[in-house]
């Protein structure tokens, strides 16, 4: 036991050597503007965008659920954790995205591990985006299935690989819409284009875009008017729409499929009545307030022009995610601590989140933020950045 402990306490001293030991730190509130140390932080590191976490009409559809069906669910959704709030829940989803069907997960990372080995055998194929998030890579390992990365958004890159598959053997591509530490969006069309052409299956994470694309929150799928190419519509209730969970949206047919077979569904306990209330709560309110998702691309938009005319590397962010990419992670590290000091909270992220050598801050941009805090924010950014020679 001794000899363990040694090594997991050389193996930390080496990643902190590397710039890479993570840490959890304690913060007093959520939120995009927040309290530490009594000095008030603008947070460019929450994915609650629309700002709904704590928003009154969503705490308050939370709270009336949770006092009419009580703290817990008592079992999974296929024992007797269905509730009506989980009913209606998957009904108000399908309608969002724009399917026939919605079914809710636990979280957006159970919903992937449950979706993806539910759909394969050891013989088909998936072919997976480069920088796929690591719940869906890890889907991918659990089906067992052959798995193949194709260069990020490259569609052509995407074809030849499938060109070189056996015709009987079964394929799933999986791509996000809206890739999580890029900010960038990935080409649906020409993808959808080549699954339709090698008659393979298409899966799209929606985890950024639910709640911001496409009308009503729907998505990027939805804005581009592909549902019917994309089979499975992955999305988490836990960023845009404030709380915590995930969900597909499908046809009812695959809808019963991942009834009958993913494990995350079925072997885990169903959501708590209090979240299933928020997320519901979060839908209404996209659905009497349907400009939230523009006004926050609007603004992000004009925040990432700011930064990238003062010579920010934000790569090719198209969202309300706004990379500022450095590359070193000591210096990555150094930037955010000098940030830390005058009022701007991000969160360095390094490899193996991302790809060596591109360690970076991943700005998030929420509703929070208003105009003139962005304003502030990018003169901090561009001073701090010149300070630590970084431009
Ligand atoms: C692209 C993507 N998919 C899935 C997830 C997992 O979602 P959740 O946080 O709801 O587990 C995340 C979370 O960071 C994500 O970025």
């Amino acid at each position: 036991m001794a000899a363990r402990e040694d090594a997991w306490i050389a193996e930390l001293q080496q990643l902190r050597d590397r710039g890479l030991e993570r840490q959890i730190r304690q913060y007093p509130e959520a939120g995009g503007k927040i309290r530490v140390d009594d000095r008030l932080l603008l947070n460019f590191s929450s994915n609650d965008y629309l700002g709904l976490a704590r928003n009154p009409d969503v705490m308050a559809s939370s709270e009336s659920a949770l006092r009419r069906w009580g703290a817990g669910s008592g079992a999974s959704r296929l024992v007797t954790g269905s509730l009506p709030c989980h009913d209606e829940l998957d009904q108000r989803l399908a309608v969002c995205k724009g399917y026939p069907a919605a079914l809710v997960f636990g979280s957006g990372f159970l919903a992937n591990v449950g979706i993806i080995p539910a759909l394969l055998e050891r013989t088909d194929w998936i072919v997976v985006d480069r920088l796929a998030h690591a719940s869906l890579i890890d889907a991918a390992i659990l089906s067992r299935a052959v798995l193949h990365r194709f260069q990020h958004n490259d569609a052509v890159h995407l074809d030849a690989i499938l060109g070189k598959k056996p015709s009987a053997v079964k394929c799933l591509i999986v791509t996000e819409s809206v890739f999580s530490m890029d900010g960038d969006l990935a080409p649906l069309k020409a993808i959808a284009d080549v699954a339709q052409r090698h008659e393979a299956l298409l899966m799209v994470d929606e985890a950024h875009a639910t709640g911001i694309f496409g009308p009503g929150g729907g998505g990027l799928v939805r804005e581009l008017n592909l549902e019917s190419c994309v089979a499975i519509a992955m999305g988490t209730l836990s960023k845009a729409l404030g709380s915590y969970g995930g969900f597909v949206a499908c046809s009812e047919t695959l809808r019963s499929i991942l009834v009958n077979r993913a494990r995350s569904l079925i072997f885990s306990t169903s959501l708590p009545p209090a979240v299933i209330g928020a997320a519901l709560g979060a839908l209404q309110y996209l659905e009497t307030h349907p400009s939230l998702g523009a006004m926050l691309l609007d603004r992000s938009a004009r925040f990432r022009a700011r930064l990238h005319a003062a010579g920010f590397q934000t790569g090719g962010s198209a969202s309300q995610i706004i990379p500022l990419i450095v590359g070193d992670n000591h210096k990555t590290l150094r930037f955010a601590q000098r940030l830390q000091k005058h009022g701007i909270l991000t969160v360095a992220i390094r490899p193996p989140t991302v790809p060596p050598g591109t360690a970076r801050l991943r700005l998030s941009v929420t509703l929070d933020h208003s105009p003139e805090d962005l304003e502030q924010a990018a003169d901090i950014l561009v001073r701090d950045a010149r300070d630590e020679g970084i431009l």
